[in-house]
């Protein structure tokens, strides 16, 4: 779905979009996958246009690895960036990988609107708008009782 995306043709989002994706592409190279031998890049941008990237980084107690998308998000929040727009990922499988469920909860918790591209080695990109297409209904604070 491209819901909420700029109309084709609005070139300076394309070269944001391309760029964003090539940033995850670069990121997903520090992968630290030694037992999936999966890897897996992120970038995030926010309102400001600060872009911060991330790599899946595993652990001999594989419940303790971390997504790519996580570790992107976590460095955008920890260094102030709150408002993210954007968030493209790239991994190593042939189509595009859409982000997992934690990581599309964590992003849910800053960016409900969060644009989501996901890139696949063939090429091309699937668009989403976080809260329509990949976490409808989420949980979010607003359903926390006071
Ligand atoms: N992985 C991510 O980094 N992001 C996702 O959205 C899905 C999975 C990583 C976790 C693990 O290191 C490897 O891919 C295989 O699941």
């Amino acid at each position: 779905m491209t819901a909420g995306f700029p109309p084709p043709g609005d070139e300076h989002w394309a070269a944001t979009e391309a760029e964003l994706l090539d940033l995850a592409q670069r990121a997903r190279e520090s992968a630290y996958a030694p037992y999936s031998r999966f890897r897996v890049g992120a970038a995030v941008m926010s309102a400001d246009g600060r872009v911060f990237t991330g790599a899946n980084v595993e652990n001999a107690a594989y419940a303790a690895t971390i997504c790519a998308e996580r570790v992107a998000i976590v460095a955008a929040v920890a260094a102030g960036a709150l408002d993210l727009i954007a968030l493209a990922v790239v991994c190593d499988g042939e189509t595009p990988c859409t982000p997992c469920g934690t990581c599309r909860q964590v992003a849910f918790e800053f960016a409900p609107s969060l644009r989501v591209l996901a890139g696949g080695a063939d090429g091309s990109v699937a668009r989403y708008i976080l809260a329509v297409d990949l976490l409808p209904d989420g949980f979010g604070a607003s359903r926390l009782t006071p």
